[in-house]
């Protein structure tokens, strides 16, 4: 208790008076903003990456994250505030740790935990008493306690005396102008008590409100609860779209009528299908964690397994059910495409096909997990010519091949056959692909406001009159 009291003591003085040193590993799209922000706050960063690309890169004050401008790299790392490094071993100078490093699923739909198992190796190697922490990537819930913590006891440690570990998941939306890092209320849950202050401690240091919670397994399971919402709510949207396609029924006017209920309603809206490093893959940690009996049971002390032993095993439908939708919509869309193709008496086969928008979302330039990759694909399989633009954009690697975006010209408007929008950028100007394309097929509503000139529009659900009421 008395190492307790001195080393968390000591870490509390050495964040309050910013002379902690915080290191975070993996400088991608989490760990690079909060870098940011904790060297905004004061405190000298290193940031560790085993990429010797997005090291030098930072290193020569240049960002890799749209949503981090380059200047203030540079200022940082001219100030010296901030240095990346493929160094380990300057972890050992850190007092406190952030990981982000990536949880994608194996080719099975398993939890990939090789990243967060290496990174923490990392950490536990340079682990010096009176360190915290904390665990940032996205996963299943139990990863911190049956993770992080035996490899660090491994190395001699008592976690909640010596050293400090937690997990608090990072809620980071690129893109979005509003909420950043900064002003997004975080999360923390730590192994103890002691854990949990201090990971706040430090996070408070940075980030406007801290939330603190009893466990790091229920800060672990209030992420996959957000992004688990996100997807069954995109699921059932996505299948509102399918059932207003059948009845002939603008899936848009009932959405935004619904939208007008002050209270009980929720507004999400359908569309091609889900990417990014979140939505479409971390409802599967939670799928994965309640169907299998356990990880790695060597790393669990006989009564902790016992208890998930009791608890485990359960299917969580909503979860696979979402899934199945929405990884469903990039086939409807070609379904659409199809059908459109085939009023105007052609086939895809041998179409021009214009994609516009390949990022998962609006206004970034994130390609992981895109629908339009499926879409592409898919239009190509059945003999499409197809090329894309998207403004963040400029070329889509898959398995070794390159694909080079297209400018956007009247020319090429007007001689596709069709135009798919899958990505509504901002960017765009969408009356000009109105005036200058023939067949657009607009799975994202972005020409809906505007003025029907040249283009059909087929929408995801394509509208008909209803039908006239037959008295008998
Ligand atoms: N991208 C998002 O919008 C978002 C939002 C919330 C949560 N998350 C979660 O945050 C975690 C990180 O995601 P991301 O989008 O920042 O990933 P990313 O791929 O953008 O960045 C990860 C970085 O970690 C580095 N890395 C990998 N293994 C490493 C290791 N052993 N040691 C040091 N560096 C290593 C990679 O080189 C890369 O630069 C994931 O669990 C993700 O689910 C992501």
């Amino acid at each position: 208790m008395a190492a307790e009291t001195s080393a968390k003591q000591t870490l509390l003085d050495r964040i309050h008076d910013r002379t902690a040193v915080v290191g975070v590993i993996g400088l991608g799209y989490v760990g690079l903003p909060l870098a940011m922000e904790f060297a905004k706050a004061g405190f000298h960063v290193i940031g560790y990456d085993v990429s010797e690309r997005v090291v030098s890169r930072l290193m020569s004050g240049e960002s890799h994250i749209q949503d981090v401008p380059s200047a203030e790299v540079a200022r940082f790392v001219r100030s010296g505030a901030f240095e990346a490094t493929t160094d380990e071993s300057r972890l050992h100078e850190a007092d406190g740790i952030s990981i982000a490093v990536p949880t994608p699923l194996s080719k099975t739909r398993d939890p990939d935990m090789s990243y967060v198992i290496s990174a923490t190796e990392a950490a536990s190697r340079q682990a010096h008493s009176g360190m915290v922490i904390v665990l940032e990537s996205t996963t299943y819930p139990g990863t911190t306690r049956e993770i992080l913590v035996p490899l660090l006891e491994k190395r001699g440690f008592t976690v909640g005396e010596d050293v400090f570990v937690a997990f608090s998941p990072e809620r980071v939306d690129p893109g979005n102008p509003v909420y950043v890092t900064k002003n997004t209320p975080k999360v923390v849950g730590g192994i103890t008590a002691a854990c949990t202050e201090l990971a706040t401690a430090l996070y408070q240091s940075c980030i406007d409100k801290i939330v603190s919670v009893s466990s790091a397994e229920a800060a672990e399971l209030t992420k996959l609860l957000e992004n688990t919402f996100r997807s069954v709510n995109i699921g059932l949207v996505n299948e509102m779209a399918i059932v207003c396609d059948k009845l002939g029924i603008d899936v848009w006017e009932v959405i935004d009528a619904a939208g007008t209920k002050p209270f009980g309603f929720m507004k999400f809206t359908p569309g091609p299908g889900i990417g990014g490093h979140c939505i479409p893959l971390d409802p599967h940690y939670l799928a994965w964690k309640m169907r299998t009996l356990n990880y790695k049971t060597r790393f669990i002390d006989p009564h902790y397994l016992a208890w998930k032993m009791r608890t485990l095993n359960y299917k969580t439908r909503f979860i696979d059910l979402a899934s199945e939708i929405n990884s469903q919509m990039p086939a409807y869309v070609v379904e659409k495409v199809a059908h459109a193709l085939n009023d105007e008496r052609k086939a895809v086969n041998g179409s021009t096909i214009l994609v516009l928008g390949v990022a998962y979302k609006r206004d970034i330039d994130d390609l992981r997990e895109s629908p339009a990759l499926d879409v592409i694909r898919l239009l190509e399989e059945q003999g499409a010519t197809v090329t894309f633009h998207d403004p963040h954009v400029p070329r889509i690697r898959e398995d070794g091949h390159v694909r080079e975006r297209v400018e956007l010209t009247d020319e090429r408007l007007a001689t596709a056959d069709a135009v798919v929008i899958v990505t509504d950028h901002r960017a765009v100007d969408y009356q000009r692909v109105m005036d200058n394309a023939t067949l657009i097929v607009d799975t994202r509503n972005a020409t809906n406001a505007l003025v029907r000139t040249k283009a059909r529009v087929v929408s995801l659900a394509t509208v008909r009159p209803m039908p006239e009421v037959i008295e008998a």
